[in-house]
C-alpha cells in the first residue's frame, strides 16, 4: 500500500480506501459474510480508510461495520469517515438536514451502530440551505469538544459554502464526484451539484492541504471497462436511478469506454487499473474510496498499486476524454 500525508490530518492515509455504500443492501442483495470477506481483504492490504454513511442501507452498512470491527478487533487501526444531514422517513424518502437538533440525534445513532465512542471524520454529506451555517458549524465544535469527532468534512459542497464554514471551524477533507468521465459534471443522479471538482475543489483543497476522497471512481462501475452494453442491473440497484445510465446520456459515456478499453488493451492493463491509476496520479487525490462488490473486485482495484501511468500515457488518454470535460 502507499500512503499520503496532508497538512490539515495528522495520520498517513491509504491511497486506496474503501467506500461502504453497497455494505447496506442499496445495489443489490449485499450479503454481511462477503461484507466481512472485502473488510478483512482491505486490512491485509493495508487499507485504513473507510468511508461510511448513516443512509447507505438506511443503517445497515454502518451496523455491520461495527460488527465485523467489534468481532475482529480493528477500530484503533483504521480511520472512520462517516457523514451526517440525510435522513430518511419510514417510506426512505431522504431530506437534507443539518440542524443542531438532528445532529446530535445522527451522532449518537451513527457511535451507538459503529459501536466506538468517537468517528474520525465526520462529513457534512449534502448542503441544507434551509439552515445557518453558524448553526450546523458550531454544533459540529460541541462534537469536536465532546470527543465525538476528531475531524470535520464537507461532501458535495460549492467552495464558496466551504469558505463560509472555515469562517467558524476548520475543514480538514472534501469530498466530491470525480472520475476520468466524471471531471466537472454538474449532476449527480438527479441532484444537480454546486461545484465543479477539477475546475474548482482540486485547487482549493491543494491550496488549504486538505484531505480530498473522490467518490465513484469507477463510474458506478462503467469504468470498470468491463460492461457490454447498458448493465441490467437487478431491481432494488440504485443505478437504475442514474439517468446518466439511460439514454441519450449513456451512449456518450459508454462509446467512451469502449475507446478507453482500446486503449487499455493496447498498454497492457485493464480498464478500471488505469482508471484507479489516473486519480493516483493526481496529487491532491488523497484516498479513492472504491466500491466493490467482492474481495476479488477489490484486489483487481489494487493492482493500480504497481505500476504507474507515464506522462506519454497521461497525454494520450487526456486526448479520449478530453471532450467530456464538462458533461
Ligand atoms: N458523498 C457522496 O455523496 C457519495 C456518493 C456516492 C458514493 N460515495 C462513496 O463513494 C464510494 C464509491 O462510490 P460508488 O460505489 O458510487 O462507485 P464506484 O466505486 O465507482 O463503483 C463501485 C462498483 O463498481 C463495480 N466494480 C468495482 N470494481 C470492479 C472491478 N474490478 N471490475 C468490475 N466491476 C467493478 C462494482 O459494481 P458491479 O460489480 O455491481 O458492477 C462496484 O460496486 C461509496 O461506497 C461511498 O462510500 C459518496
Amino acid at each position: 500500500m502507499l500512503y499520503k500525508k496532508v497538512k490539515k490530518i495528522e495520520e498517513e492515509i491509504s491511497v486506496i480506501g474503501i467506500g461502504c455504500w453497497n455494505f447496506g443492501g442499496d445495489w443489490d442483495e449485499s450479503n454481511d459474510k462477503n461484507t466481512e470477506d472485502i473488510i478483512l481483504t482491505a486490512l491485509d492490504n493495508g487499507i485504513n480508510f473507510f468511508d461510511i454513511a448513516p443512509v447507505y442501507g438506511f443503517s445497515h452498512s454502518e451496523t455491520v461495520l461495527g460488527n465485523i470491527m467489534k468481532k475482529h478487533g480493528f477500530r484503533n487501526h483504521i480511520l472512520i469517515a462517516s457523514k451526517c444531514g440525510l435522513r430518511w422517513d419510514e417510506s426512505r424518502k431522504t431530506r437534507n438536514d443539518l440542524s443542531r437538533k438532528s445532529i446530535l440525534w445522527e451522532i449518537d445513532q451513527s457511535l451507538s451502530r459503529l459501536q466506538t465512542d468517537h468517528i474520525d471524520i465526520y462529513q457534512l454529506h449534502w448542503p441544507d440551505h434551509t439552515t445557518p451555517i453558524e448553526e450546523t458549524a458550531e454544533t459540529l465544535k460541541e462534537l469536536k469538544k465532546a470527543g465525538k469527532i476528531r475531524y470535520v468534512g464537507l461532501s458535495n459542497f460549492s467552495q464558496g459554502d466551504v469558505r463560509k464554514y472555515e469562517k467558524y471551524i476548520e475543514v480538514n477533507s472534501q469530498q466530491s464526484l470525480y472520475n476520468m468521465l466524471e471531471r466537472n459534471t454538474l449532476s449527480y443522479h438527479n441532484i444537480p451539484l454546486e461545484y465543479k471538482t477539477e475546475e474548482e475543489v482540486l485547487p482549493y483543497v491543494k491550496e488549504q492541504g486538505q484531505a480530498f476522497l473522490p467518490y465513484s471512481p469507477l463510474f458506478q462501475g462503467l469504468l470498470s471497462g468491463t460492461w457490454k452494453d447498458k448493465n441490467n442491473f437487478s431491481k432494488n440497484d440504485i443505478r437504475n436511478e442514474n439517468p446518466k445510465f439511460s439514454e441519450p446520456a449513456f451512449s456518450k459515456y459508454f462509446n467512451k469506454t469502449q475507446e478507453l478499453n482500446e486503449y487499455a488493451n493496447k498498454i497492457g492493463h485493464p480498464l478500471y487499473e488505469i482508471a484507479m491509476n489516473w486519480l493516483r496520479q493526481k496529487e491532491e487525490v488523497t484516498t479513492i474510496i472504491a466500491g466493490a462488490n467482492n474481495s476479488e473486485q477489490m484486489i483487481q482495484n489494487l493492482h493500480c498499486l504497481n505500476w504507474d501511468l507515464t506522462t506519454q500515457m497521461m497525454l494520450d488518454l487526456e486526448t479520449i476524454i478530453e471532450p467530456l470535460k464538462y458533461l
